[in-house]
């Protein structure tokens, strides 16, 4: 791309080679808006980064690359049962859940450990270990691209779903998340059905404390989930599919240890098993890898965004091939060829 200056290999956490034709990291909201006058001045699109734990650049970007980096959290409403906090979307998202932790508001020690910044949390809907971000999202305040306006999104109208929000459909690209507003119970009602965390609490104290579960998310992510400040990764590179009940039926009787669980619409099943089960786990070439520790996550040895696209291409046709569902991709692309 002629013009293109900007280096974005460490902007993300995949750490794929890319350039952009500008960047700008601004701490405020005045220094929003300039930026946006001037990305409209110039004519180029913008494409927001909070710690570019969830994008894949696949090639360079004829964009201004842009992250809002303001922090700050404070407590905007409390009563006896729960208390609202309004967090600056630059804010590291687990270090909030350790402080919240500390202040004793609940709910959130599921999520520990979880990549990203506050800002990029409900773009994706962030969950894990039977919790998603969304209940516990009051409002959403962004600043409109096209025009510098502000905006303010209810819960319902941020459209949330599994791994989904209208940040990643009708607003997609058109936004930047400024703050979030979150509202926490101070009673801790813990969520333990997650297998793999059920079991890491079994033989502890019933009902756990907050602490206890927050310690066996963060052991459970550690042994299993590739650091990305060390192995270059993006977390989940693709949903776990959603199929009907009967396809799920026949799916079981075929494949009797085949994980599956609840979820709005049939049954989720998990793409790390189908993907393992493919053969893929541990695949690696051009610099690419399917991590031999949790196939779900591909991991990159230096290599490139194309390299990465086309093993995800391929694992995605071995799946529909043998199971015959489609995966999709979980992560943010950029700069791939239409
Ligand atoms: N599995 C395999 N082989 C693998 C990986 C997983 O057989 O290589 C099996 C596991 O044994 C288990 C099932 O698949 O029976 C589910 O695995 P796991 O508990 O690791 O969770 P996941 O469905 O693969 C999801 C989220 C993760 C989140 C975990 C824990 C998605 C796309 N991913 O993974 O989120 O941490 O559950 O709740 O929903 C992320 O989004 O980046 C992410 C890491």
């Amino acid at each position: 791309m002629p013009g293109a200056a900007e280096d974005l290999t460490a902007l993300t956490t995949l750490r794929l080679p890319a350039k952009a034709a500008a960047r700008r990291d601004v701490t405020d909201l005045p220094a929003l808006r300039e930026a946006l006058a001037d990305a409209r001045a110039a004519g180029l699109p913008v494409i927001v980064l909070g710690e570019g734990s969830n994008v894949v650049f696949a090639g360079d970007v004829d964009a201004l690359v842009l992250r809002y980096t303001a922090t700050g959290r404070e407590v905007i409403a409390e009563d006896d049962a729960s208390v609202t906090l309004r967090v600056a979307a630059g804010e590291h998202w687990h270090t909030l859940v350790c402080w919240c932790l500390e202040q004793g508001y609940h709910g959130l020690e599921n999520l520990a450990l979880i990549p990203g910044t506050v800002g990029a949390a409900p773009i994706q809907n962030i969950g894990a270990y039977g919790v998603e971000l969304a209940p516990f999202v009051e409002a959403v305040h962004a600043v409109r691209i096209a025009d510098g306006e502000t905006l303010t999104l209810s819960r319902a109208e941020c459209a949330f779903a599994y791994r989904d929000s209208i940040f990643k459909g009708a607003l997609r690209d058109a936004v930047v998340i400024t703050a979030v507003d979150f509202r926490l119970p101070r009673a801790h009602v813990p969520v333990t059905d997650y297998p793999s965390l059920r079991e890491a609490l079994a033989g502890q104290a019933a009902p756990p404390e907050p602490r206890d579960v927050f310690d066996a998310v963060v052991a459970l992510r550690r042994a299993r989930l590739p650091d990305p400040a060390t192995t270059p990764n993006a977390g989940s590179f693709f949903k776990n599919p959603v199929v009907d009940a009967a396809t799920a039926e026949a799916l079981a009787r075929r494949y009797p240890g085949m994980p599956q669980f609840a979820a709005p619409g049939g049954r989720k099943l998990a793409a790390g098993w189908l993907i393992e089960q493919c053969g893929w786990r541990g695949a690696e070439g051009e610099g690419v890898a399917v991590h031999p520790g949790h196939a779900l996550v591909l991991v990159s040895r230096g290599g490139d965004g194309r390299a990465l696209l086309a093993l995800a291409q391929r694992i995605q046709d071995s799946v529909a091939e043998t199971f015959g569902c489609r995966l999709e991709i979980e992560p943010r692309v950029y700069g791939a060829a239409a």
